[in-house]
């Protein structure tokens, strides 16, 4: 059975939207991890526009299940990861006009620096993964730079507007985790799953983890986080 990654970056989005210092992603992380969360994930944005240093530092001490750091490859973040020490760092492109992430680290682009970033944090004992549109060319990139795991970025899928462009979306995304699974790379998934489409994934079970935030922050807010999390986990069970 696929894990549940749990993103709690919304969290400190609403926090952030008054400077408050309410409600507290460190909170929602003890909520979902006792919901039965596999990990938690946040996403240390250059801007912090949400997550903030001083939630990244808590996190570390409290979290029981495992941390997983999304962050952009430059120096900056590559220090303080190797100082807070994640268990899983997820690297991801970052713009800073982007609402959210947009899509996968172009690994054919940028392989050498990448290649070097990975280098660095797996001798610091942090597991690697990258967030990867589901393209069979960046699945083989980065498995040529040694990265632990792939992330596939569902996002395409999620979002596509006719059945035809969700389809298609999805093809790929089954193509990209049976390459994955065949190189021997540990499979992610996320970005925009929802509670609907999660279902989608029934029957693919080289999927290790799915990293979902937005939806179960937003079904939080209205029920509770322990039972939003508790709802996503029974739909992942049943895939
Ligand atoms: N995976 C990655 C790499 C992301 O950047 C995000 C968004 O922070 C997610 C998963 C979670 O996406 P969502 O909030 O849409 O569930």
């Amino acid at each position: 059975m696929a894990g549940l990654a749990v993103n709690v970056d919304h969290v400190a989005t609403l926090r952030e939207a008054r400077k408050s210092n309410y409600p507290d992603p460190v909170a929602a992380a003890i909520l979902a991890e006792l919901a039965g969360a596999d990990g938690i994930v946040v996403h240390l944005r250059e801007d912090r526009r949400h997550i903030q240093d001083r939630d990244l530092r808590i996190l570390r001490k409290i979290v029981q299940t495992k941390l997983i750091l999304e962050m952009a490859s430059n120096n900056e973040m590559v220090g303080i990861a190797l100082d807070v020490q994640p268990d899983v760092v997820t690297l991801v492109p970052e713009k800073r006009e982007e609402l959210t992430t947009e899509g996968g680290l172009d690994l054919i682009s940028y392989k050498d620096a990448i290649a070097e970033t990975v280098g660095t944090l797996q001798d610091s004992g942090i597991s690697v993964s990258i967030f990867i549109d589901p393209d069979p060319d960046q699945i083989k990139v980065a498995h040529q730079i040694n990265a632990t795991m792939v992330e596939i970025h569902t996002g395409i899928f999620c979002d596509a507007q006719t059945t035809k462009k969700r389809e298609r979306a999805f093809s790929d995304i089954v193509d990209a985790v049976k390459i994955a699974h065949k190189l021997r790379l540990g499979i992610n998934a996320g970005h925009g799953l929802c509670y609907n489409t999660i279902k989608i994934f029934k029957g693919l079970h080289e999927i290790d983890e799915f990293s979902i935030g937005h939806s179960i922050v937003s079904r939080a807010v209205l029920v509770g986080m322990e039972k939003a999390v508790k709802e996503m986990l029974i739909l992942i069970k049943n895939l």
